[in-house]
């Protein structure tokens, strides 16, 4: 009895054993198979530069393992493979089709090349299909009536409709853009993807109408069908069937609108159920006929709209203010007619508004004051008469002001100063008069440009234009501005562009304008300007086109450094030219020439005498002079500061120095580490991260350090001192982040490590990278618009780049001191009283301190002991 028993269990275990065996090894024969496929499709593929298929050659790891692969829960079928972005080439193996359980495959952003494989529309369970941004051809055919008529011959990169078709009626996410796929939309009204709700072929070269198939997939959210050759009739009977729909972009193809390309009616009214919709894009298509007013009908949820490019014409309808949450609007470049009506200005959440290149007339409303979060307004190329309203004034967050091209007068409103935000402002090309505003002369936050060319201004050019410390460009040309140019134009420190000419300015041109460290061009020509050529400007190297003509200048121009890729068209119209120019007079020489030789030596000596009697005078003075310490201004305007850097992120930068490990660590110093580290646009950077929880230092020691070397290194820009790329400031981690100098610090040159001797610095050399770090320092002190003393100037401060020429580093430590030159000193606080901001501290490291800042602090030393 027991034994039977026990017989009865031990065969029921055995069977279940059995059972378990075989049924394992019946999964184990499948997975086999997928991963037969898996090495076949591996084995279309040529490159793998990340080698992102490693894993998938090591016997070791199970194919539910292999990188990119994952199965179901029972881990005996293969159910996504995903490659986005992994660089690899080759072609796309049919054998991936016989993975019958893939629900995802993503193989975008790779370089896959050759067609499709049609098999993949046997992919039952595919979800999403993602091929986007590949190398990927072919052409798709819409029925086999015509590929019977392909097939005996070049079949080959030809994508029959099954592709989407005959498979997977669980579709959700198709995305074949971004490759060169041409035909016709590969959907018949056969194909049965009742679930797609994502449709993404932009830009391909798909052909022929939006097929009307579509229609039957009413969960379709979003369809982008952006630069393809697509034409017909806007497709309206299709989305008028999408209640889902979110984003529409049909941009850039041939649609027309109904009724011959002259009725947008029925488009914008089969939209109107589509109350999903927030973004509707048609640009670029030839589409023509009046906006209609039943626009403002459509979704109150719509963000963005683009008509733009098209030949769109009437009246802007007021209804479209009905959009309130519309913050993008771009109707440039159409056909657009009649005034702008005040009603658009209740669109408030509006931050873009794009309607240059129109026929619009009347007036500015000057409700576009009531649009707070208005940053970009581009009016230009209009017919807009009357003047600029005030209440510009009113729109803190405005950056780019367009008005350019329009026919507006009046004065410059002086309340446009107030848009303190300002990077752009063109007004030029209209028929403004009166004086250039200080206000808006002054307006320090013009990063960009600033172009009031061709306008009937007169007038001196406001001093206040020196303030525009970002400016890239300054076009003030054919106006009637009179008087001199004033010399302070040389503290638009970043000024590329200057365009002067077609005016009644008079006098000399300012010595100034020569020494801007990145003029490319200047030109001043129409002008009655006098004196002799600045030689400044043939000295400088960034110099590339300069315009002297037709002015009263004199004198001896050569046709050396910055003028030897000039010809006389430069110089023309200025009888009192002569010299070396192809073309120029020659100078007549003279007797003088000796006793000009005399003279120079003679002066060459007195300086020399008067040098050594000033420097006497001043080492004598040195110790009276009063320092007025930079104070620093409240954190909040640094803060602000700080937002018009670019900004690089934490995370970022931890990729870029693989996790500041030790092995990215190229230095150290009193105020923490620097790593090297490759950003993602491969740029070599070095990071200095600031040591914030170092006990010897104050978190607000290390604060204000960090700061002060922002604003020093944001305002000063010289070819010899280290230039800054961006900043990263958290509250608990601050970092600098510099180019990197592939030949490290001089330090390391003098006294090489690891006993290399010879690091190859020769006297040449030596006498160079003196002559680099003492340009350096005079820009620092002279030139730079705040002044700065380094005080810590030692060899693992100057840094080396692949020319071997020196840039100065470092500025933790410097003290700003304001300029003397404008400001008078005040003379009311005794010596002690300015030195205690310095609290004491010594000002440098040690072994490089300059003796007389050791005078200094010994000597307070004794006041306070006293
Ligand atoms: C896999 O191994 C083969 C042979 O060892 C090699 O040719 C191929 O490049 C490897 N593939 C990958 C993706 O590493
Ligand atoms: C896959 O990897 C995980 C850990 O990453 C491991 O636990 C598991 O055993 C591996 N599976 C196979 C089948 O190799
Ligand atoms: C895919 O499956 C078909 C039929 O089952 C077979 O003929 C073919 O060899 C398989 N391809 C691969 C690469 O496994
Ligand atoms: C399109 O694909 C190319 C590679 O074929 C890629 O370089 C480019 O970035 C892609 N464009 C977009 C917008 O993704
Ligand atoms: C593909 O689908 C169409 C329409 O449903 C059908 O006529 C055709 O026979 C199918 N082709 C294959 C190979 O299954
Ligand atoms: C798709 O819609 C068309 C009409 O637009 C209809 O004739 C066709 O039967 C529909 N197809 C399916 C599969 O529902
Ligand atoms: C639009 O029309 C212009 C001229 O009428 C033509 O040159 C241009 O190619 C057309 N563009 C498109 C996208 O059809
Ligand atoms: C929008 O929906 C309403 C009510 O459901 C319907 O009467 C109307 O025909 C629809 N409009 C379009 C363009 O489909
Ligand atoms: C649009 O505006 C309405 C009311 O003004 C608001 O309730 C809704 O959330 C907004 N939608 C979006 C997408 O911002
Ligand atoms: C607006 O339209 C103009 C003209 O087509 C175009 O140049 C500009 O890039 C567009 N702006 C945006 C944000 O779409
Ligand atoms: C706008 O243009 C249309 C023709 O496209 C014309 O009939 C209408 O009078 C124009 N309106 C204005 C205000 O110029």
């Amino acid at each position: 009895m027991d034994f039977s028993n026990f017989n009865f269990l031990s065969l029921f275990l055995f069977v279940i054993f059995f059972v378990n065996v075989l049924s394992s090894q019946d999964n184990a024969q499948i997975l086999n198979n997928d991963q037969a496929s898996l090495l076949s499709f591996m084995s279309g593929i040529r490159n793998d530069p990340g080698y992102a298929l490693k894993s998938w050659n090591s016997s070791s790891v199970h194919v539910c393992n292999w990188s990119g692969v994952r199965c179901n829960t029972n881990r005996d079928r293969v159910v996504e493979l995903i490659l986005s972005g992994k660089s690899l080439r080759g072609t796309i193996s049919p054998a991936i089709s016989n993975l019958s359980f893939l629900a995802i495959l993503d193989l975008s952003g790779n370089f896959f090349e050759g067609h499709i494989p049609t098999d993949l529309g046997y992919l039952f369970h595919l979800k999403q299909l993602s091929l986007s941004s590949n190398l990927l051809e072919g052409k798709f055919l819409l029925n086999w009536a015509i590929l019977d008529n392909y097939r005996s011959n070049q079949l080959t990169g030809e994508i029959p409709v099954p592709l989407l078709c005959n498979g997977s009626s669980s579709l959700e996410y198709v995305d074949l853009s971004n490759n060169s796929l041409s035909g016709l939309i590969p959907l018949s009204n056969e194909c049965e993807l009742r679930e797609l709700r994502f449709l993404l072929l932009w830009s391909n070269k798909i052909v022929g109408h939006v097929p009307q198939a579509l229609s039957n997939y009413s969960k379709l959210k979003w369809i982008d069908l952006e630069s393809n050759f697509l034409s017909g009739e806007l497709p309206n009977e299709v989305v008028s069937k999408m209640p889902q729909l979110q984003y529409l972009y049909l941009s850039y193809n041939n649609f027309i609108s109904h009724d011959g390309n002259t009725n947008l009616k029925p488009f914008f009214a089969s939209l109107s159920n589509s109350s999903n919709l927030q973004e509707l894009e048609l640009a670029g298509n030839n589409i023509s006929g009046d906006l209609p007013s039943i626009i403002g009908d459509l979704s109150i949820n719509l963000v963005q709209i683009h008509l733009d490019d098209n030949l769109i014409c009437g009246f802007i309808p007021p209804q479209i203010s009905n959009l309130v949450n519309l913050t993008l609007l771009n109707l440039s470049s159409n056909l657009l007619n009649g005034s702008i009506s005040p009603e658009l200005c209740r669109l408030k959440k509006l931050e873009r508004l794009y309607l240059s290149n129109n026929s619009l007339s009347g007036e500015i409303p000057s409700a576009f004051g009531n649009v707070p979060h208005l940053g970009l307004l581009d009016l230009s190329k209009n017919k807009l008469s009357g003047s600029i309203p005030d209440s510009f004034a009113n729109l803190s967050q405005l950056r780019r002001l367009l008005l350019h091209e329009n026919q507006l007068s009046g004065t410059i409103p002086p309340s446009l100063g107030k848009c303190i935000n300002l990077e752009i402002l063109d007004l030029s090309h209209n028929q403004l008069s009166g004086l250039i505003p200080s206000e808006v002369a002054g307006l320090e936050s013009l990063k960009l440009y600033l172009n009031l060319s061709s306008n009937y201004l007169k007038g001196p050019i406001p001093l206040e234009l020196s303030k525009m410390d970002m400016v890239l460009a300054i076009d003030l040309s054919s106006n009637h501005l009179s008087d001199t140019i004033p010399s302070q134009i040389g503290s638009c420190i970043a000024l590329e562009h200057l365009n002067l000419s077609r005016n009644v300015l008079e006098g000399p041109l300012p010595i100034s304008i020569g020494r801007l460290p990145y003029l490319k061009d200047l030109d001043v020509s129409f002008n009655q300007l006098t004196g002799e050529i600045p030689q400044s400007l043939q000295g400088s190297s960034t110099l590339k086109q300069l315009n002297f003509s037709f002015n009263n200048f004199k004198g001896n121009v050569s046709n050396k450094e910055a003028f030897s890729s000039l010809s006389i068209d430069s110089f023309l119209g200025n009888p009192g030219l002569c010299g070396s120019i192809e073309g120029m007079r020659i100078c007549k020489k003279k007797r003088i020439y000796r006793l000009v030789i005399w003279l120079v030596v003679i002066s060459l000596f007195t300086i020399l005498v008067l040098c050594m009697f000033g420097y006497s005078l001043a080492l004598k003075s040195k110790f009276n002079k009063q320092f007025s310490i930079f104070t620093e201004e409240n954190g909040e305007t640094d803060r602000k500061e700080e937002l018009n850097h670019p900004r690089v992120s934490h995370r970022e930068l931890i990729e870029a120095t693989g996790g500041f490990s030790s092995s990215s660590l190229i230095g150290s110093g009193r105020f923490g580490h620097v790593y090297k580290g490759v950003l993602q646009d491969n740029t070599r950077i070095a990071v200095k991260v600031l040591n914030l929880n170092d006990s010897r230092t104050s978190p607000t020691e290390i604060s204000s350090s960090f700061n002060r070397e922002c604003q020093v290194l944001k305002r000063t820009r010289h070819r010899n001192l280290v230039r800054i790329i961006t900043i990263c400031s958290k509250p608990d981690f601050k970092a600098l982040v510099f180019p990197l100098m592939p030949n490290g610090s001089l330090e390391n040159h003098l006294y090489p490590r690891h006993g290399l001797r010879n690091h190859g610095l020769d006297l040449v050399q030596l006498v160079s990278i003196c002559s680099d770090v003492a340009e350096g320092m005079a820009y620092l002190h002279h030139h730079s618009p705040v002044k700065v003393v380094h005080c810590d100037l030692k060899p693992s401060n100057i840094l080396l780049d692949e020319g071997m020429t020196a840039l100065v580093t470092d500025f933790g430590i410097a003290r700003l001191v304001k300029g003397g030159d404008h400001e008078n000193v005040s003379s009311t606080h005794d010596d002690s009283a300015s030195f205690t901001s310095t609290d004491g501290l010594l000002c440098g490291s040690l072994g490089y301190i300059a003796p007389g800042t050791l005078l200094i602090n010994f000597k307070q030393y004794f006041t306070c002991s006293n």
